[in-house]
């Protein structure tokens, strides 16, 4: 690796293609979903090796429940599966995992992994892999507007105290803003993922499909972030 390169501090990742991947193939979605499954283990690790501070991964929106029910079984099965097998390389690796996302309708055998995840890694320190599952923008800063009118009228915060940084505590999760959005597939677009922590972020769609965004797919991603000039609204430097 370029030892020059800037490493952004915050990626998204909005993991598209795995059907299409799969059709190609002559596969089932589902084998789609788990090859997806195996190389997003494999960014996981290999981001934390290049410097990378927080991984925040699109896996599950909240619309994806639209989907066949076999298809969203299988993709719930996957996640139980990141519990009782692939965790263990998480914690070897000092990686904090963190969720992000609406509790309901979620299975109770997903939530028990969730959670066991998010207790057994809460003190880790290499990483954060925040998953976003059963997540939705949209439903986010609908939950944030409703904890806040919560406390306000709770009496724990007053109305003109109420800055950016009460909002950020009022997220589902409370992380630096996103610098990167990496999508896969060739799709131009968001699909609801973090509106909020995007303000800012550089976007990069390569073509491929999830399954097939390897480590080389990851690094040219970074070397595609470290031609951007970001400016914030400043003047061009
Ligand atoms: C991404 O792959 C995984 C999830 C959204 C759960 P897709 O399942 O959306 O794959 P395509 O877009 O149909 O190819
Ligand atoms: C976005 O992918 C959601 C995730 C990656 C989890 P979709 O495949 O569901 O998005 P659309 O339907 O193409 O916008
Ligand atoms: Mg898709």
């Amino acid at each position: 690796m370029n030892k020059d390169l800037v490493i952004p501090k915050h990626i998204g990742i909005i993991v598209d293609g795995n059907g299409r991947w799969a059709q190609e193939r002559g596969l089932s979605r589902s084998d789609g979903h788990k090859a997806g499954f195996d190389r997003l283990k494999e960014i996981c690790l290999y981001a934390q090796e290049v410097g990378v501070s927080y991984l925040s991964l699109y896996v599950f929106s909240t619309e994806n429940f639209k989907r066949d029910k076999k298809e969203v079984d299988y993709l719930m099965k996957l996640f139980v599966l990141l519990y009782k097998s692939e965790f263990k390389d998480f914690m070897k690796k000092n990686i904090k995992v963190v969720f992000s996302g609406r509790r309901e309708p979620l299975p109770k055998d997903v939530l028990t992994s969730m959670d066991k995840i998010v207790e057994e890694s809460k003190n880790n320190t290499g990483m954060v892999v925040n998953f976003c599952l059963n997540y939705g923008a949209k439903t986010e800063i609908l939950d944030m507007t409703k904890r806040i009118c919560l406390d306000v009228l709770d009496g724990k915060l007053k109305i003109e105290d109420i800055t950016f940084d009460t909002l950020d505590e009022h997220l589902y999760q409370n992380l630096p803003p996103l610098d990167f959005v990496i999508r896969t597939s060739g799709e131009l677009r968001l699909s609801n993922f973090m509106l909020y922590q995007a303000s800012y972020a550089e976007f990069y769609f390569p073509k491929v499909y999830f399954p097939d965004f390897t480590k080389n797919e990851f690094m040219k991603a970074i070397v595609e972030f470290n031609k951007r000039n970001r400016r914030f609204g400043g003047n061009q430097s």
